[in-house]
């Protein structure tokens, strides 16, 4: 039952303690630097948490590091703090059990020697009369009695006192009695009881003298002698039994502290590490799991909130990097048009001031022309004047205004106001082209064959432009075709657009000259190599579109395709 008083007593006092210094452990481990460490950005993409705590502990004092401080150093908070709580749970522990053990065994012995002192008195108190005092048989016979049933009794002396001083009157011990020394024996003639504690090869044992007081005079004492001996094995039995309950109660403590840190240190520091480290992986946006409502929940509160802004920061660096590339790309993109339409312009430009100059340099010989062909028919005598010879000299004048409303056309592809678009039957423009590249190709030992689909649907246009382009494909198609072979034109819709495509059995073109042939001014037999380049820009500024097919050897061909009813 003391044990138990003491005991809660002193768990009381070590949970204070605990609680105070666990407190202030805790405070001291949140320092200012490493939370505001935490919110930087350069923590989290830098270094490692490891490399980081590495630079905390200065090396200097690690030096110093005494040689029983440098395992501790190395154990967890754990296991520091339950070492440290169970250091100070043995200190205190045992402490009060010692100071437990000496207070009962000085009890004891108290208590042991008031026994003593009683029992002396009470056989002192038996002998009634001065007759029964000088029976020596008498007291004998007493005193073997009492040592019969007093086990705890080791000596017992019945003394009596004259004017020579102390004679023993009977013992159960002849050989000597109890030794009491002159001051005591003075004390107990006054009528006072002494007693002491001696060692002996008996064990411990008080030696108490009282005494017998017969007609108001002290005529002897009781000396008696009491063995310690059992109980001090009663006392060593306790003895045990305290230490062990101590250990125990240590060892219990023990661990329900280290359960306790477990719980309260322990798991919040390892859900924290664990979110650091999940983050660390590059896993952005798993919050430390902590509820609780003290500094380990107010640091993974700062921890949380610390990982949202972060992700904030992220996603908005992320969109601001994805504007910004957006932004890029469609710089980029509008630099290498500005590019395309730059050096298409210039070559526009070039092409123009090439056209300029052989309009000038033809359109002269060509009005001569005129002007003689004029002359020549004024000239001519009426009988030379045939149909055949009318009919070929209008041939001839048509073909010089062809030539001339080419060269305009030359002129126009540069400073074009080509005016109001009509509707335009490609059927009618294709028969009327071939009929006038019939005689040519007749000649140049050809067959022409000429193909239209019936209730074409007409397309909006510039038939004059468009005539050009047939007659350019036409053209080429002869140049391209040796004698024997044949040269089509033929008309159909497609796709919501009218095609018209003129084909030959002719040489063919190669894959590579392919991409080539609408370049302005690329020719492989001689010519100006503007053909294909002016045509395919009619056909764009139709809204259309030249595809070219070739298989070389055997013939190529050209179709143009024209978006039905549209206004170019
Ligand atoms: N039907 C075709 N068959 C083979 N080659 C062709 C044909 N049409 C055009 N080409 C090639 O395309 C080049 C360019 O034609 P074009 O622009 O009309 O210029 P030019 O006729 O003055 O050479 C020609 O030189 C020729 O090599
Ligand atoms: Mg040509």
């Amino acid at each position: 039952m003391t044990w138990r008083l003491h005991h809660q007593q002193r768990s009381g006092q070590r949970d204070a303690s605990t609680k105070s210094g666990g407190n202030g452990e805790v405070v001291h481990h949140l320092p200012a630097p490493r939370a505001a460490r935490c919110g930087g950005i350069v923590w989290w993409w830098g270094d490692s948490p490891h490399r980081d705590r590495g630079r905390e502990a200065p090396s200097v004092e690690r030096r110093h590091l005494s040689w029983y401080m440098k395992p501790v150093k190395r154990l967890g908070v754990r296991a520091k703090l339950v070492l440290l709580s169970l250091l100070i749970l043995i200190v205190v522990s045992f402490s009060f059990t010692w100071l437990q053990i000496r207070l009962s065994r000085a009890w004891f012995e108290e208590d042991l020697r008031t026994r003593a002192v009683i029992f002396a008195r009470e056989v002192a108190a038996t002998i009634g009369d001065r007759n029964e005092f000088e029976n020596r048989d008498l007291l004998q016979h007493k005193i073997r009695q009492i040592m019969a049933v007093r086990r705890s009794v080791l000596q017992l002396d019945v003394l009596g006192f004259d004017a020579a001083g102390t004679h023993i009157v009977a013992s159960s011990y002849d050989a000597r009695r109890l030794p009491f020394n002159r001051r005591e024996g003075e004390l107990v003639r006054r009528g006072k009881v002494v007693s002491h504690m001696v060692t002996d090869q008996d064990g411990r044992s008080w030696e108490v003298m009282a005494p017998i007081n017969l007609e108001g005079d002290v005529v002897g004492a009781i000396a008696a002698k009491f063995s310690l001996v059992q109980a001090s094995e009663r006392e060593a039995g306790l003895r045990r039994w305290d230490l062990a309950l101590t250990a125990i109660s240590v060892l219990l403590m023990g661990s329900l502290m280290g359960l306790a840190v477990q719980l309260v240190v322990n798991r919040p520091i390892r859900r924290l590490v664990d979110a650091i480290r999940h983050v660390d992986a590059g896993h952005p946006g798993a919050p430390a799991r902590v509820d609780s409502q003290d500094e380990f929940g107010v640091l993974a509160r700062h921890f949380n909130e610390m990982l949202a802004r972060l992700e904030d920061f992220n996603s908005e660096l992320q969109t601001k990097v994805k504007e910004a590339t957006y932004e890029l790309e469609r710089r980029y993109h509008e630099v290498q048009r500005m590019q395309r339409s730059l050096s298409h312009a210039e070559r526009l430009a070039l092409a123009g001031r090439i056209m300029a100059e052989v309009a000038h340099e033809v359109g002269t010989p060509l009005h001569s022309v005129a002007g003689h062909l004029e002359l020549l028919r004024q000239d001519l005598p009426a009988p030379a004047l045939t149909d055949d010879v009318r009919r070929r000299l209008g041939v001839i004048d048509t073909q010089l205004q062809r030539v001339t409303q080419i060269i305009a056309q030359l002129l126009d592809l540069t400073r074009r106001t080509p005016g109001e678009p009509e509707n335009v039957d490609v059927n009618r423009l294709v028969t009327e082209m071939a009929e006038v590249v019939r005689p040519g190709i007749v000649a140049a030992g050809l067959v022409l064959d000429a193909a239209t689909q019936p209730a074409l649907p007409s397309i909006e246009g510039y038939p004059n432009q468009l005539q050009q382009v047939v007659l350019n494909l036409l053209t080429n198609a002869v140049d391209a075709t040796p004698a024997g072979g044949r040269i089509a034109v033929a008309t159909r819709t497609r796709n919501g657009h009218v095609e018209l495509a003129v084909s030959d059995t002719g040489r063919g073109i190669a894959s590579a000259e392919q991409a080539q042939i609408f370049e302005p001014f690329f020719s492989t037999k001689g010519g100006s190599g503007l053909g294909l380049f002016i045509s395919a820009q009619i056909v764009r500024e139709h809204h259309g579109r030249i595809e070219v097919t070739s298989q070389p050897g055997q013939g190529s061909t050209f179709r143009v395709l024209l978006p039905v009813g549209e206004h170019a």
